[in-house]
């Protein structure tokens, strides 16, 4: 049977955060500083094994690394892997990313952090390690709460300046780690670690289990990188004649499929020069790109929604059609996999721009992540039939109560 997480309520205080309400926790300790937690999931059992990460690990579309160190130093290999060093082998230790795609359970225990925005979630990493195993001093740049699984992790953390790293090495190790705290982990405990603490995580003794529930933090650079790209779909979208691509005539003024023109242009003496006229005529082009509110939004939902390779969908036989009658009971609940976000009218579904706008009955399906028969009584036969295709897809799956 497995274990139910259910989202904590923003304003009640839950042992998840040591006993301060969601609320409480976002003020004082979100990328602020770190909260050691005991206890955090009372009796906390992982739902994956030792052997089920290793199976993962072996696996062509899960990310996975393998990292030792010993006195010939350290070394890091990326999966997949066909086998694994003993177990009887100090100083080693085994990471595999998105571990929620593939266990129902996993996906449960991220989702209990949905007091933070779904766009800030990424995923969870298992690591296992022997005797001594851990990847070294180091600091990362997302927030993490760190949930020992199994085992038991001594984790140092330090608030220190100097972030140098020892050099000429595969993995970025700091060269002098001064720690300030000092912790050994059990299961159920957690650590939560904003961006830029530095923090080193040693197994002590055997079967050490650590599992990871990371939040992307993307740099200012890809998010222009992602809203200049939009920006140039609207120029594919328009040189494609599909002026409808965004909703809304996003492209009032000159046509920009238009191509450069330069019948004015004179001789030169300076072939090598590039011309003013060129790069006079590639600044006007961004002025006339609209970059609003709903472009950069589109942006966001299609890219925080897009998925991993190993996000496999099981289009599965399908026993109802909720166009032709919606079912007196039952609900409809999202694939462990899916990704479904909206901002406004716009709605997202891994990696998709929905061309439905997202109504009330869709934007409650996104953030509950299931709904009771009774809240799709009534919807357009649009809506519907657009959750069936989602049901074919095998986005989101029908149970009977
Ligand atoms: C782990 O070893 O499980 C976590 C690695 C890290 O500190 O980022
Ligand atoms: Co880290």
């Amino acid at each position: 049977m497995s274990r139910a997480y259910p989202t904590p309520d923003i304003d009640q205080p839950t042992p998840l955060l040591g006993g301060l309400t969601p609320r409480e926790f976002m003020r004082d300790y979100w990328q602020k500083k770190p909260l050691l937690i005991r206890q955090a999931i009372p009796g906390f059992q992982p739902s994956v094994t030792i052997r089920d990460v290793q199976t993962l690990a072996r696996r062509e579309e899960v990310e996975s690394r393998l990292i030792t160190h010993g006195d010939k130093g350290w070394s890091l290999k990326h999966g997949p892997f066909r086998g694994f060093p003993p177990a009887s082998q100090p100083k080693w230790t085994l990471l595999v990313q998105g571990v929620d795609l593939h266990d129902d359970e996993s996906a449960a225990l991220l989702r209990q952090f949905r007091f933070i925005s779904d766009a800030r979630l990424d995923d969870l990493m298992v690591s296992i390690a022997t005797d001594g195993g851990g990847v070294g001093p180091h600091v990362d740049s997302y927030d993490v709460f760190l949930l020992q699984g199994l085992g038991r992790r001594r984790w140092r953390t330090s608030n220190q300046a100097d972030r140098a790293l020892v050099p000429d090495l595969p993995l970025k190790i700091l060269a002098d780690f001064q720690p300030d705290a000092d912790d050994i982990l059990e299961p159920g405990d957690m650590l939560y670690l904003p961006p830029h603490v530095c923090h080193d995580g040693v197994a002590v003794g055997n079967g050490c289990m650590t599992l990871s529930i990371g939040f992307r933090v993307p740099s200012q650079a890809t998010l222009a990188r992602g809203l200049l790209e939009s920006a140039a779909d609207q120029l594919s979208a328009q040189h494609l004649g599909d002026p409808g691509l965004y909703g809304h005539p996003c492209l009032p003024g000159p046509d920009l499929s238009a191509l450069y023109t330069d019948a004015d242009i004179p001789a030169t003496r300076q072939p090598a020069a590039l011309p003013d006229q060129l790069v006079q005529a590639t600044l006007d082009t961004l002025q006339r790109v609209r970059l609003d509110q709903a472009v950069a939004a589109r942006f966001l939902g299609q890219w925080l929604t897009s998925l991993p390779d190993n996000a496999l969908f099981d289009p599965a036989d399908v026993s109802v059609s909720l166009a032709a009658a919606v079912p007196e009971t039952g609900h409809l609940t999202l694939d462990r996999c899916t990704r479904l976000m909206y901002s406004g009218a716009q709605l997202f579904i891994n990696g998709e721009v929905a061309e439905q706008a997202c109504e009330p009955a869709l934007a409650a399906l996104a953030d509950q992540r299931s709904l009771p028969a009774a809240e799709l009584q009534g919807l357009a036969p649009t809506t519907l039939a657009l959750l069936d295709e989602w049901l074919q897809e095998g986005w989101v799956h029908w149970t009977d109560d």
